[in-house]
């Protein structure tokens, strides 16, 4: 116990040494006065909060020295190197990082000039005019160009320069970091690839309609065909009527740049479309064997409106898909004349999407040279007479033209089909 306050007093006197003659005895009297259980608690406190504050100290200590060694080994890890200008010395410094980004041995000494030097040729105008723009601008900034070092080895970098200036403006210090991106730079090339090619493919899943759904859909024309049509191939002949039209109208100059390889295969495709609003159309007036009444007309003519809208069902799952835009337009339109006196919009000459317009007479000829419940096969000749005299009045005169033009591969192209 005696001992204890002997310690205590010296503890006390000890701390209070530098303190004023007046707070040392006071504090003396005051240490004297207290009894001997109070001083064992105030030992107690003392020694422990020494120990506590010491070991927060030493844990602090340990914990910036091993942030340090962290930063470091981030630095290293993400290959950030960090370089110091000291405007008023002269004097660069670069990081040992710095130096391995560079590729320089650590004893060469740091300068701007060597740093420019391994900047990529087709870049260092770009870096230049930014370290100069820094003293205009004094603003941070962060660019990223290639390194092209002395081992002909090529480096993406992203530079981080900072400046400390002076009230009159005048640079202090420079300092910024370099970060080695290459690696970052590839992965995220291909990434841009590889989104790119997603995209692609995305876009190409939306283009495309399952084949079985594909199949539906003809299955779906083939029946409505069947019903009116004596040999069953009249959507196949019209689609390589179609085909060969537009291949023809490329020649035409006007058309030339609307009729492109996937405007020929489309409207191959799509036209088999146009008359599928005919499974609306009752058989009275579908089979009637005689000439239409002008109702019956009346209700034949919504078959038009009844493909579009048949169509434009399955079309809004598909927005992008050319297959449908291009059988819903042809639907709707392949009955528009020239002249404006067809239905159902009465359209008028380029009014009318130009695959109607090919959708029109590759219709018309075939129907022409097929019998029909209601009318008997016409030769090629007849049919051209007919063609021929409603040109620029129900069709397009420039296809005519080059429909005359070419007649022989269109009358042998309908004949192929009865070999
Ligand atoms: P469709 O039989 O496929 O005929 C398509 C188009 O070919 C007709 O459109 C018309 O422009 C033309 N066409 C067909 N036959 C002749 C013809 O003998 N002379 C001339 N100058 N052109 C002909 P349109 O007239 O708008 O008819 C649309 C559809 O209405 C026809 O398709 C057919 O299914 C039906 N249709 C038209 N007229 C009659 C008819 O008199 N009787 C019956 N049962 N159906 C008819
Ligand atoms: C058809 O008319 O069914 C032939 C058209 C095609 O398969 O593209
Ligand atoms: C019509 O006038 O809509 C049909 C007559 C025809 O073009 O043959
Ligand atoms: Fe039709």
């Amino acid at each position: 116990m005696k001992n204890r306050d002997i310690r205590l007093q010296e503890i006390l006197s000890g701390r209070l040494m530098s303190e004023t003659d007046f707070k040392i005895f006071a504090l003396e009297s005051f240490a004297k006065d207290i009894d001997h259980l109070k001083q064992k608690e105030l030992l107690t406190k003392l020694i422990l909060e020494h120990s506590s504050v010491a070991r927060r100290l030493e844990d602090m200590n340990t914990e910036l020295v091993r942030s340090r060694e962290l930063l470091d080994e981030a630095h290293k890890i993400a290959k950030i190197g960090r370089w110091d200008i000291d405007v008023a010395a002269g004097k660069v410094i670069w990081s040992d990082s710095m130096y391995d980004i560079l590729e320089i041995d650590k004893t060469t000494e740091a300068s701007t000039e060597l740093f420019f030097s391994l900047v990529h040729p087709n870049d260092l105008d770009k870096v230049k005019s930014m370290y100069k723009d820094m003293f205009i601008e004094q603003k941070p900034w962060t660019t990223r160009y290639r390194l092209l070092l002395r081992s002909g080895e090529l480096k993406w970098v992203n530079l981080e320069f900072h400046g400390v200036f002076d009230d009159q403006g005048n640079a202090i210090q420079l300092y910024g970091t370099i970060q080695d991106i290459t690696k970052m730079k590839s992965i995220e090339d291909e990434l841009e690839r590889y989104n790119q090619h997603l995209e692609e493919l995305v876009e190409e899943k939306i283009q495309e309609i399952s084949s079985s759904q594909m199949s539906t859909i003809y299955a779906l024309v083939k029946l409505s065909e069947s019903r009116d049509d004596d040999t069953g191939d009249h959507i196949e002949r019209t689609a390589s009527f179609c085909k060969l039209l537009a291949q023809k109208a490329k020649s035409i100059p006007e058309y030339t740049d609307l009729v492109t390889d996937s405007f020929i295969e489309t409207i191959y495709k799509a036209s088999p479309l146009h008359d599928i609003g005919k499974v609306g159309i009752p058989d009275n007036i579908l089979l009637k064997p005689g000439k239409l009444t002008d109702e019956e007309f009346t209700i034949m003519k919504t078959h038009v409106q009844i493909g579009y809208d048949t169509l434009s069902k399955i079309g809004h799952q598909y927005d992008k898909n050319e297959f449908l835009r291009m059988g819903m337009e042809i639907s709707l339109y392949h009955h528009e004349k020239w002249n404006g006196s067809g239905y159902t919009k009465g359209l008028k000459g380029t009014e009318i999407p130009l695959s109607a317009r090919i959708m029109a007479i590759s219709d018309v000829y075939d129907a022409l040279r097929s019998k029909r419940v209601y009318k008997e096969a016409f030769s090629h000749e007849k049919s051209m007479d007919i063609i021929t005299s409603s040109s620029g009045s129900h069709f397009d005169p420039y296809l005519i033209d080059v429909f005359i033009k070419t007649q022989e591969e269109f009358r042998s192209l309908y004949d192929s089909f009865f070999d």
